[in-house]
């Protein structure tokens, strides 16, 4: 479970998040749905440890990311999938090697364990017999499941997803969403995807919520926020 509680963020004099708190029971997709710039990669990235909260809380799978530093920080963040907006694989590294690098790093798994392990992932993301091929022999969406497979290589509980639809034509954006949904599902994680594609997040969310000027306008299941009053939400999902 992810519980996040009261969390404010400010650059300068500018508030980007401003006392925000919602939880994601374990096993379940949430969406934070919101225009460009409104403190949606702020989010993801302060849930990763990467950015420090002003104020508030971040829980998860009961331990607050507060009471971790230096190599306890860095070795808690190997249990969460964090999938870049630009996907982020290493141009000079092959398929294979850009998914076992993490395994690599940071296990001891034999070389043939960390292929068998590469080759499920591949297959995973419907990417298998790919793993020779370098990123820039991809397209933009076969890049995507490529870092998303990265992104749960460790087997992770939990996995971020910033934007995983951003410059994708319509159907690979469905097919990305669906496929996230259904690993999702399948491995039995929390998720957490910020997204401005309105009608793939209907799709693949139990719950989302909308982010405006740092709180949250809107939240619930489609039909909740279908309902709301709040005008921005209205012309957000029009
Ligand atoms: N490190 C930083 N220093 C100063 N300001 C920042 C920093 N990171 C983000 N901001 C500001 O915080 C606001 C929210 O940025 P953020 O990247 O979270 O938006 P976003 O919702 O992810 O947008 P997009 O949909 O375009 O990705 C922006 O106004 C941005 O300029
Ligand atoms: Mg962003």
């Amino acid at each position: 479970m992810i519980s996040v509680a009261h969390l404010s963020k400010s650059f300068g004099g500018q508030v980007v998040l401003d006392q925000i708190s919602f939880e994601v029971p374990s096993g379940q997709v949430l969406v934070v749905l919101g225009p460009s710039g409104t403190g949606k990669s702020v989010l993801l990235l302060q849930l990763v440890g990467l950015m420090a909260p002003d104020e508030g809380t971040i829980t998860i799978d009961g331990v607050q990311l507060a009471d971790l530093s230096g190599r306890d920080l860095l070795k808690f963040r190997q249990n969460i999938g964090y999938l870049f907006q630009d996907s982020a694989l290493f141009d000079f590294m092959t398929v294979a090697e850009n998914l076992a690098f993490p395994l690599k790093e940071h296990t001891r798994l034999k070389t043939g364990e960390i292929d068998a392990r590469v080759e499920e992932y591949l297959k995973d993301v419907d990417m298998a017999g790919s793993g020779d091929k370098y990123p820039s022999e991809l397209s933009g969406g076969m890049r995507k499941r490529v870092a998303l497979a990265r992104a749960l290589i460790m087997d992770t509980k939990v996995l971020l997803c910033d934007e995983p639809t951003s410059g994708l034509d319509p159907i690979r954006s469905r097919d990305i969403s669906l496929l996230i949904r259904d690993l999702s599902k399948k491995k039995n994680m929390t998720t957490i995807i910020t997204s401005h594609d309105v009608k793939n997040s209907f799709l693949v969310a139990d719950r989302l919520f909308v982010l405006n000027q740092g709180r949250i306008a809107a939240q619930g299941r489609e039909e909740d926020l279908r309902r709301s009053g709040d005008p921005m939400v209205k012309e957000f999902l029009s």
